[in-house]
């Protein structure tokens, strides 16, 4: 897997990451604590090193996980079967709690450097390479969270600082205090919201990009179409799965399958070689409970695309064509209600 270097401070990650959310069980049946430690370390022996977790606010699983607020216990067992100075682990703090469809947000010095310091102990590090804020807090100056995650650099908690799902103001405001290494948001062949604003902005700032969701939760690797949803996936609630919009979706899955002869690989295949040639500044992060749909991922390194074959790749999908939603919305805590919990991994 090639390496490349991810924003302006110095991270060097493989251009392929992995994101753990998958194996909590979200979309899937979950998977064992040995399943999901063997997928992790399978990764790493195929050169993936950087692994992307947090606590994952489900609407559905999200109870069991703030009940528990333990972090993803593969990970962490992961970890330790891992040579540490050879992973680069990024996690992240803000979401404070999950009132479907309410996201309650905190993103307050105290609450910065609380959930750092729980997200250490949890995962069992002394440092996290990359920490997000997961979400913005816009009740409070995107400054103020910055100048706390600065000293958590200074202090050698963290490497290197990152923001998810942030608006180009606040990506601006916050590099302004401490460079921001990489924003993490959605973007796939049916999520291309960025593209107008700030992916040209993260450019102009030596930003890395992190693309989540790089095949759609899922959808163009063909769950849904070819597959069936498991019944316990909170995607079988998902806007862009429930079945008004399914006929539309799979008229989108045939034509991408349609292409896949010309390119020699499969749907999921080309949907992610479309993310991951966007630019050596990208580096998404499918996440899989399956050795062979890793490898099937691993494998879309190889498929080459020219400028061209990228534009009749996105023309097969039409962003006018896809529901558009908005699954949360964001909520900060009233001033009143400050109990710190601590920590989204
Ligand atoms: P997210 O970032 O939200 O995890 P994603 O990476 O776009 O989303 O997609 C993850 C989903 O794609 C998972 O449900 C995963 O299911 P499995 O655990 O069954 O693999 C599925 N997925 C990933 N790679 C796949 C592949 N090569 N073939 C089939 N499904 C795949």
């Amino acid at each position: 897997v090639p390496r490349v270097k991810l924003g302006s401070q110095g991270l060097e990650v493989s251009k392929l990451g992995f994101g753990c959310m998958g194996l909590t069980g979200v979309y899937n049946t979950p998977v064992s604590d040995e399943d999901g430690i063997s997928i992790l370390r399978d990764a790493f022996n195929k050169g993936i090193t950087f692994f992307d977790t947090a606590v994952y606010t489900d609407p559905i699983l999200m109870k069991f996980w703030w009940e528990r607020h333990v972090s993803l216990p593969v990970v962490y067992q992961a970890l330790k079967q891992l040579p540490r100075e050879k992973i680069q682990l990024a996690t992240k703090f803000g979401v404070f709690k999950m009132e479907f469809p309410h996201m309650i947000v905190k993103g307050t010095p105290e609450y910065v450097r609380s959930c750092c310091e729980a997200s250490l102990k949890r995962l069992g590090v002394d440092y996290i390479d990359l920490y997000y804020q997961h979400r913005v807090d816009t009740s409070v100056p995107i400054e103020e969270t910055m100048s706390e995650l600065k000293k958590l650099v200074e202090e050698g908690k963290i490497k290197h600082i990152g923001l998810s799902e942030a608006s180009p103001d606040t990506i601006r405001r916050a590099h302004a205090v401490h460079p921001i290494t990489a924003v993490q948001m959605e973007w796939s062949l049916w999520t291309r919201d960025i593209e107008e604003e700030i992916i040209p902005l993260c450019r102009d700032l030596g930003i890395g990009i992190v693309p989540y969701s790089p095949l759609g939760r899922g959808f163009f690797a063909g769950k849904a179409i070819m597959e069936s949803l498991p019944a316990n996936s909170s995607l079988v609630g998902h806007p862009r799965f429930r079945a008004e919009n399914l006929d539309k979706n799979r008229r989108i899955y045939s034509r991408l399958e349609n292409l896949t002869k010309k390119y020699q690989c499969s749907p999921s295949q080309l949907a992610l070689a479309w993310v991951l040639q966007q630019g050596d500044d990208v580096v998404p992060i499918p996440g899989t409970t399956k050795i062979k749909n890793l490898d099937e991922n691993l494998g879309s390194l190889k498929v080459k695309l020219t400028e061209e074959e990228l534009k009749e790749i996105a023309a097969a999908v039409p962003i006018e064509e896809v529901f558009k939603f908005q699954l949360f919305s964001l909520t900060s805590i009233p001033p009143d209600d400050q109990k710190i919990i601590g920590g989204d991994d």
